[in-house]
């Protein structure tokens, strides 16, 4: 039994829930009734918003007036830019963004869920194009949220399979049970705070390695090995020397985790249309041989991919820049914090745990 202190929380239940379930034993990741590899292959970014909004598959005019609200916020949070100063200065794209995002205006719940969602998009876009010393560009309102991200990046009509690839991958991350940004959004919302609160604290949870940050290592990995049959020997190479295969394991998943499934899924269809090509046959060389070398080591613990493996390979061949990998994890989640201040609301009681004091007494 792990101390208090050394338990991390694990298997503590801090709330009911309709927005996701983890199974962990079983590999099954299910989000408002429906499972990942379902919203992965039918959802938009738009419908995921609905769902985890309002709790039901929006209609098509539903769907179209969040199309619209977030576009209409967009436009207002390009329009924030020239006031929010040095917000973008910093090299650390987490770091930028949650600055940025701190300039908001705590307002209404229904628009500030809105708003939170399309700045992050915007900044993160505006942030990458700085740090190549251009200028922003602005959203177009036509576009749909994926689109307009791809657009805002790069300055031009997006390639449509791109831009489902980038589709996918935030309909997939949408929600993951009571992970720590998820948690620390719900422990802020528990004191009465505002939304805008809530996220700011959310992504700095978000920022911290040990949630949203190994997808950018994973391809230094894929580059650093270059070739499938160079994959084995450099795998043993890194556990000789103690390391950890970036993209493997998982605290919940005893299986492969099923987002990387629905990931590697949505890489083949983006290869079928002559991207992606190289770099997934790689991945899918050095998934094989990581598990295959894990399962050596550790007959005890299955560790098999995650999620952040195929995230490297999805959001790379979309066209992100890897130091834009967490904030669209963020541009994502955003919709699941935003959903669970809102449940965390309705159960309008402070969250509160105890500790044990182990400190020097009064003499
Ligand atoms: N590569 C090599 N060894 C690994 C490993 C990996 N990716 N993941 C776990 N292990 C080993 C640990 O070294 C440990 O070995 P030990 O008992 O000999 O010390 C054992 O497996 C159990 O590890 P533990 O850290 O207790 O597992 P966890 O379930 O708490 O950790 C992660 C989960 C995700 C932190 C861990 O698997 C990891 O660091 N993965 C790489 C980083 C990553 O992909 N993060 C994104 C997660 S979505």
């Amino acid at each position: 039994m792990p101390t208090p202190q050394a338990s991390g929380l694990d298997g503590i239940i801090v709330a009911q829930t309709a927005l996701s379930d983890v199974d962990g034993e079983h590999g099954k990741l299910t989000v408002r009734g429906y499972s990942v590899e379902d919203l992965v292959e039918r959802a938009t970014f738009e419908v995921v918003c609905g769902l985890m909004w309002n709790g039901a598959w929006p209609s098509d005019q539903e769907r179209d007036a969040i199309a619209a609200a977030l576009a209409d916020a967009r436009a207002y949070a390009f329009d924030m830019l020239p006031s929010i100063g040095s917000a973008l200065d910093s090299s650390d794209s987490m770091e930028a963004l949650r600055t940025a995002v701190g300039h908001l205006r705590a307002g209404e719940f229904v628009e500030d869920r809105v708003r939170l969602t399309a700045a992050m998009a915007v900044f993160a876009a505006a942030w990458a194009r700085k740090r190549q010393g251009l200028p922003p560009v602005p959203p177009q309102a036509g576009l749909s949220h994926a689109a307009d991200i791809l657009q805002m990046l790069s300055g031009n009509t997006p390639d449509p399979a791109r831009m489902r690839g980038l589709d996918a991958y935030l309909c997939c991350v949408v929600d993951h049970g009571m992970n720590a940004s998820t948690f620390t959004a719900r422990v802020v919302a528990s004191t009465g705070s505002d939304l805008v609160s809530a996220v700011v604290a959310a992504i700095g949870a978000l920022k911290g390695p040990l949630h949203g940050g190994a997808p950018g290592p994973v391809l230094d990995m894929l580059d650093a090995i270059g070739q499938p049959d160079r994959a084995r020997s450099w795998l043993e190479q890194e556990l000789a020397a103690g390391r950890r295969i970036m993209g493997m394991g998982h605290r919940i998943y005893r299986v492969r985790d099923p987002r990387a499934a629905a990931l590697e899924s949505a890489t083949a269809r983006l290869e079928r249309t002559g991207a992606a090509a190289d770099r997934l046959a790689i991945a899918r060389a050095i998934e094989r041989d990581a598990e295959r070398l894990l399962a050596e080591r550790h007959p005890e613990r299955a560790l098999r991919a995650n999620v952040e493996f195929y995230t490297a390979v999805l959001l790379d061949a979309v066209g992100i820049p890897r130091t834009l990998f967490s904030p669209m994890f963020a541009s994502s989640r955003v919709v699941g914090w935003c959903a669970h201040v809102a449940e965390q609301r309705a159960v309008g009681r402070l969250i509160r745990p105890a500790s044990t004091y182990v400190g020097a007494i009064p003499g």
